[in-house]
């Protein structure tokens, strides 16, 4: 049995199937009333996030540590932009990863904050794969 709009809305875990989600593309869901994305990157996507130097970065973390290892084609990230919080739109911006239009931030295919005034990086929510398809967040 599932739970109820209501039960997930005050914070229950939700189970997101991935499997109809494309190389290269982006869905949104919600959890806790907040905005997920998950990004199924490309190949070019992960090695861009890769080849970055962290030390240079505002918020230094490693897109190995904002992933699941065995899993690294999944970004999944609390869409809210940490300036003010607006919600940023995906696969914009320079650097191919979420661009928040309020005030100009840009994030990058980990969601780490690389232009803009947002101070840090958008939040890796807690969440588990229960399969190979499929994520639990919460
Ligand atoms: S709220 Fe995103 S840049 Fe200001």
């Amino acid at each position: 049995m599932n739970p109820d709009a209501s039960t997930i809305a005050a914070g229950a875990p939700i189970e997101v199937d991935l499997s109809p989600v494309a190389e290269g593309q982006d869905i949104k869901v919600f959890w806790r009333g907040k905005p997920i994305y998950i990004s199924h990157r490309t190949k070019k996507q992960i090695e861009e996030a890769r080849a970055v130097n962290v030390a240079s970065l505002p918020d230094p973390q490693t897109d190995e540590a904002r992933v699941k290892s065995g899993h690294d084609q999944w970004l999944v990230v609390i869409g809210i932009c940490t300036h003010l919080g607006c919600i940023p739109i995906a696969h914009e911006g320079s650097y191919d990863g979420f661009f928040c239009p309020c005030h100009g931030s840009v994030y990058d295919t980990s969601g780490r904050i690389r232009q803009g005034p947002a101070p840090s990086n958008l939040p890796v929510p807690p969440y588990q794969f229960v399969s190979d398809t499929k994520i639990q967040i919460g």
